[in-house]
């Protein structure tokens, strides 16, 4: 791979520890893809927050950067943490609450803004063509498909690493021939809700691997919609993108159908719960604006019953911005978090046995990351349930 002498010198350590071990991790990926050169990127999205997901060893990384004086030389953002301070902090034990206050400290120390949420594109939206190193992957097929940004699906130390050289190698995603679609899916199921758009995902992805899709006949569908089949479609397979608004019929690409039963089973495949459940979680990917609006108007009146807890997660200048629905929700006894997902922190350790939520992706990752057993079901279900 190319490298200007400017980079040379990163690389040789001219501009110390944290660049250099940063850019040889570029440099390493790009050699291993076949990149031909570094790209500069607009933002970089960091994952590896969450303590709960993290571990010792990956603090100890972050802690030898920092302190070799790593600052991020592009705006860059953090995925959701474990807790948040107001509702989940002091639930945990003191060790975990100490060593996630120092990650996100870390972070911070290199510049990093502390956004802990999974969708930054909510609190600042790429340039059209843009350059990104995103790590998220709902995000990451989201920024692709919807936003028109260019970037792979990285890594925790791959995101970091591009955050702290400004930089990415050019192969993947950020290459147009890489970008071309390879399969059709005809989408012959009439999609009825966000859950089901998730289903989809799921089930696409698994087809799919790492190929890019068109789907065609998608009809009636808003953003929030795309964003559960983005992140659907990441949780089941290594897609990065796909295409939509397309009729169904486009020539000379394989075609799959996808019919209504198909998305039917996907639902009932990730719903392995029979009983009541102790958490109903909302907001998987973080809930937009519009999305806390339908939340609160549909548990408007109502009460969240005794042994039940309703989480909705949201962004934080979103909770601030939506005082409304937010006063609504938590009037019926929900709680509104920012920070953190029932997935990134830790339920087990909070009684919980049973989740009930309206995202395929959080069914998908639950009962292997969180040990709980889950109902997937439409929000109007999910609200009807925790509510009298
Ligand atoms: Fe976000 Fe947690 Fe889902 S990080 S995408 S809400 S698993």
């Amino acid at each position: 791979m190319y490298l200007t002498s400017e980079e040379e010198r990163i690389y040789d350590g001219e501009y110390g520890w944290a660049r250099q071990a940063s850019m040889k991790i570029l440099v390493r990926l790009g050699d291993l893809f076949g990149a031909t050169q570094l790209e500069p990127i607009e933002s970089a999205h960091i994952s590896g927050v969450s303590y709960k997901t993290m571990g010792d060893a990956s603090l100890d990384f972050l802690n030898a950067l920092a302190s070799e004086g790593g600052k991020t030389q592009v705006i860059s953002t953090l995925n959701p943490a474990g807790f948040d301070p107001e509702y989940l902090a002091n639930r945990f034990p003191e060790e975990y609450r100490e060593k996630q206050l120092r990650i996100i400290d870390l972070y911070e120390t290199m510049g990093i803004q502390p956004t802990l949420t999974c969708t930054p594109y909510y609190l600042r939206k790429p340039q059209l063509s843009g350059h990104l190193a995103w790590a998220e992957s709902s995000a990451v097929v989201y920024a692709n498909s919807i936003l028109g940004s260019w970037t792979n699906r990285e890594g925790s130390p791959s995101s970091l690493a591009a955050a702290l050289v400004g930089k990415v190698p050019n192969y993947g995603m950020h290459q147009a021939e890489n970008r071309q679609p390879s399969l059709l899916i005809k989408v012959e199921a009439n999609l009825a809700n966000k859950t089901e758009f998730g289903a989809l995902g799921i089930y696409a992805g698994k087809l799919l691997k790492d190929r890019i899709p068109i789907f065609g006949g998608l009809s009636n569908y808003v953003n929030d919609d795309l964003k559960q089949l983005a992140a659907g479609l990441a949780s089941s397979g290594m897609t990065s993108m796909f295409y939509y608004s397309v009729p169904c019929e486009k020539g000379g690409l394989e075609t799959v159908s996808v019919e209504t039963k198909d998305i039917k089973d996907t639902v009932e495949g990730l719903s392995t719960a029979s009983e009541v459940p102790d958490l109903i979680f909302i907001g998987c990917p973080h809930c937009s604006l519009n999305e806390l609006q339908s939340i609160a108007e549909t548990v408007e009146g109502g009460k969240v019953k005794r042994g039940i807890e309703l989480w909705v997660c949201t962004p934080r200048h979103l909770k601030q911005k939506a005082a409304n629905y937010v006063n609504i929700i938590e009037k019926a006894g929900g709680h509104v978090l920012c920070d953190t997902c029932a997935i990134v922190t830790w339920i087990k350790n909070l009684g919980v046995n049973t989740m009930m939520t309206n995202s395929a992706k959080a069914a998908y990752y639950a009962p292997t990351l969180n040990e709980v057993s889950v109902t997937l079901a439409p929000l109007s279900k999910c609200v009807e349930a925790a509510c009298h």
